[in-house]
């Protein structure tokens, strides 16, 4: 099972050329080796509005399994990213964000100030990471165990238990 991907940077400093936006590219770098395919990436700025429909639209119109965005999850004013994937998902996934702030926090006490989310939109999922380049990392060497199998049970593909051993 191949993943189809897409990656969306929300950085208001990115969308406007002020800052180079390091965390998509590495983002799109950890999905592809761990072999999925990346079909579109977009910096969208901190607007409730254009990433609720960045997402939608990727969700509904290309094709992708999965969509991981960077950027916009802390307490800033601006920040707004969970509130915007709250708006277009139908189904919570709250162990993937409770992960991502449990072993997080392990690195950095910091971790707990992302407010990020996950859910799907029908049969895509979407998981909200941190803004920084090493949250990226850290968040993928979390997520990369699990993403295959929920990605193949979203679909609605393999609806039996992860584990291989029969347990
Ligand atoms: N999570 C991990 N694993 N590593 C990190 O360095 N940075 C934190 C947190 N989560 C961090 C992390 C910081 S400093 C903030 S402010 C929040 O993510 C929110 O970041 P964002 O607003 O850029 O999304």
């Amino acid at each position: 099972m191949r993943i189809r991907a897409a990656v969306i940077t929300v950085s208001d400093k990115g969308y406007a050329g002020e800052r180079e936006d390091i965390s998509g590219p590495r983002l799109a770098a950890a999905l592809r080796e761990m072999g999925a395919e990346v079909l579109c990436e977009k910096v969208v700025p901190d607007l409730p509005e254009q990433i609720s429909e960045t997402i939608a639209k990727f969700a509904d119109e290309t094709g992708v399994d999965l969509i991981i965005t960077t950027g916009g999850t802390g307490p800033a004013p601006r920040d707004c990213t969970p509130e915007a994937t709250k708006a277009v998902i139908d189904r919570e996934m709250p162990g993937i964000a409770e992960v991502l702030r449990f072993e997080g926090y392990k690195k950095t006490p910091f971790a707990l100030l992302s407010r990020g989310i996950a859910g799907l939109r029908n049969r895509c999922l979407i998981v909200n990471l941190p803004g920084s380049p090493r949250a990226v990392s850290e968040g993928m060497e979390i997520l990369g165990p699990i993403l295959p199998h929920a990605v193949q049970m979203a679909r609605g593909e393999n609806l039996e238990h992860g584990r291989t051993d029969g347990e």
